[in-house]
């Protein structure tokens, strides 16, 4: 089921895999449209799907990665490239590594670095010169974070440092051994940075995302629900499944 409120498009699908499809759809026809398009990638569980069916679409109806660029929204801080909890590891595991795009086109901020505001202002230059993000995949933090911008009393413009909510690190926990072995930082774009893209496309799934879908949708637009910024977006597109659209549902009809 499709919706459209003025700016905003919203895909209701029946199911997780339903959902990865069609995200996966959305994001292979802005490549169709243009080869040399700049990606902004999200990880985390939400786009595992989306990232198996882009492969498949790759493999098999030769979908060409060869000439697009990618920046990622975030990475922990300090982690190791080769640690397999790291966002690094994840692109390459889950998509990079199955495809044909060109390794030096891949851009992740790098949490391994000692002077993490160069690494930043340097991550937030690359974007600049790659002639801005085409098209911004995005997961939603159960919080209203969109990369890790984090609830707070304002909106952090640029590619920064971020000190992880409790709740965030809780919530990643499930990818570790422990939830002491969590990162308490991380890198993330900014707001700024997010909001520049041409076009968003935000992914949710399970009833957990429910409320914070209808707040980023429907609520108001404040830092202290970052993913609400939104809202005022020229082009954003949310794809989520019936679990996490079951609070806006009665809403839109
Ligand atoms: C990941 C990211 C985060 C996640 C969010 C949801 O790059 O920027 O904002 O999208 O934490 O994570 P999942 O998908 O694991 O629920």
């Amino acid at each position: 089921m499709k919706y459209k409120l003025n700016n905003i498009q919203i895909y209701i699908e029946s199911n997780y895999e339903k959902m990865s499809k069609q995200a996966a759809y959305l994001l292979a026809s802005q490549i169709r449209l243009n080869s040399q398009s700049v990606l902004g990638l999200a990880t985390g569980g939400t786009p595992v799907g989306m990232y198996k069916e882009l492969v498949r679409m790759h493999k098999e109806e030769g979908l060409d990665f060869s000439q697009v660029s990618s920046f990622n929204l975030d990475e922990y801080c300090p982690i190791s490239r080769d640690n397999p909890q790291s966002y690094y590891y994840y692109m390459m595991d889950n998509l990079f590594k199955h495809i044909n795009i060109d390794t030096d086109r891949i851009n992740i901020p790098n949490g391994n670095v000692e002077n993490i505001e160069e690494e930043c202002k340097n991550y937030e230059n690359k974007i600049i010169k790659a002639g801005g993000i085409d098209f911004q995949v995005l997961g939603i933090g159960n919080n209203g974070h969109i990369g890790f911008n984090e609830p707070d009393d304002k909106f952090e413009a640029f590619t920064h440092l971020v000190y992880l909510d409790e709740g965030t690190i809780e919530a990643n926990s499930r990818f570790f051994d422990s939830i002491d072995e969590v990162p308490k930082k991380a890198i993330s774009m900014g707001i700024k940075t997010i909001m520049l893209a041409k076009k968003i496309m935000l992914l949710a799934n399970g009833k957990n995302k429910a409320a914070i879908i209808k707040k980023t949708i429907f609520g108001e637009i404040t830092p202290k629900v970052p993913a609400s910024i939104l809202q005022v977006h020229p082009d954003v597109t949310f794809v989520v499944d019936e679990e996490a659209a079951s609070e806006i549902i009665p809403l839109l009809k």
